[in-house]
């Protein structure tokens, strides 16, 4: 496999000269995805703002993401990879920034998990974070915060419904938001994974991207936090007929059901002030452009709406989002960062249909 230099961010980073994201196979490659700049952006953001001392990032691939972290926002960072081509080019990319506070690593990470403890772990998998979640839960420390990837989207959003059933032990369900029941899958796989060790987890942000849903989790000790964590987790209940949803604690056979999954907030609305975009990202214009739609909707209603859905459903042409937002302004209505054409609200679809479609 041929490498060459790039930088991402201020890092300098040995990565495979082709683009390569289909994993290691017999030939031992290295994985690298230019595309994910965006979520690496996001994490030194993240980083910055969390000021952790003892950082893990567990399936490193060319180590770009725990390079760019020891480099860029600092503490002490281990980097690594079970596969030995990309533990070898980890040391040359530590090497490569001079960082004395980076560190390789060629284990398997549950293996990692299960001897140290850490105060922020990044779970960056091909695929589902699954197998390695448990782990990480009895390795996180207090307070410690847990940076996790998920690829399979297609699972979580309900094309493989069983897939998701033996993954996550949640049913999904394919409707028009079905991104944001996946994220909540997600969420509340890791949540119920938390709580079997007495740790309540705060979403600090959760997010839908490109292919794939990152969640950053904080972890809160004790039974009370766990506790008040367990009562979020619960089901979406749908009607297929009129586009009704809603969030429950039990499930209903009147309803199409999704979940278990998380219920409660995707942002933590302090922690996205405290975050600093920087101006040497690469990402930089597409940051301030999410960031404002976390912002906004870090506080709406749970389930967004598809404006071209809802207009189909009642056989009329669609309605700008501005028109959306100037009318329903009065009911906590925002726009999401999932879709550039749905909006949530605290109306439920009999209020949103009066509104629009008398
Ligand atoms: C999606 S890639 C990581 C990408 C990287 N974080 C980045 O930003 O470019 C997943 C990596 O996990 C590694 N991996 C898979 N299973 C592992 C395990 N059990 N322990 C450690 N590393 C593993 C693979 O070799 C692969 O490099």
């Amino acid at each position: 496999m041929k490498f060459h230099q790039i930088v991402e961010g201020k890092t300098k980073i040995f990565v495979p000269k082709v683009k390569n994201t289909k994993g290691p196979g017999k030939k031992g490659g290295v994985f690298y995805n230019p595309v994910m700049e965006f979520n690496r952006d996001v994490s030194i953001m993240v980083l910055d703002a969390l000021n952790k001392k003892n950082i893990l990032d567990g399936l490193a691939g060319t180590g770009i993401r725990g390079v760019r972290i020891a480099n860029e926002s600092g503490g002490n960072v281990i980097i690594n990879d079970v596969n030995p081509a990309s533990y070898t080019i980890i040391k040359r990319n530590i090497k490569l920034n001079n960082l004395d506070n980076a560190f390789a690593e060629n284990k398997n990470l549950n293996t990692l998990l299960s001897k140290n403890r850490y105060d922020y772990i990044d779970i960056d998998p091909f695929g589902s974070p699954v197998l390695f979640i448990d782990s990480a839960m009895r390795s996180i420390k207090k307070n410690g915060v847990l940076g996790i990837t998920a690829t399979d989207t297609a699972t979580l959003c309900g094309i493989y419904p069983k897939t998701c059933l033996r993954r996550y032990f949640a049913q999904p369900l394919k409707t028009k938001y079905a991104k944001e029941i996946g994220l909540r899958i997600l969420i509340g796989f890791c949540v119920r994974e938390g709580l079997k060790y007495d740790r309540g987890l705060k979403p600090l942000i959760g997010y839908s991207a490109d292919h794939y849903f990152r969640i950053y989790l904080q972890t809160e000790k004790g039974v009370k936090n766990a506790n008040s964590c367990m009562e979020k987790i619960g089901y979406v209940l749908h009607n297929f007929k009129t586009g009704e949803r809603k969030i429950s604690k039990e499930t209903d056979k009147n309803y199409s059901i999704a979940g278990p999954l998380w219920t409660g907030k995707l942002f933590d609305k302090t922690f996205l002030n405290k975050l600093e975009v920087k101006e040497y990202f690469g990402t930089k214009k597409r940051i301030i452009k999410i960031l404002g739609l976390w912002k906004d909707e870090a506080n709406a209603s749970a389930l967004y709406y598809e404006v071209n859905n809802i207009a189909k459903m009642m056989k009329r042409d669609p309605v700008s989002m501005k028109n959306i937002l100037k009318k329903l302004k009065n009911y906590n209505t925002s726009r999401t960062h999932f879709s550039p054409t749905a909006f949530k609200t605290d109306l439920n679809i009999e209020g949103i249909k009066s509104i629009f479609f008398r």
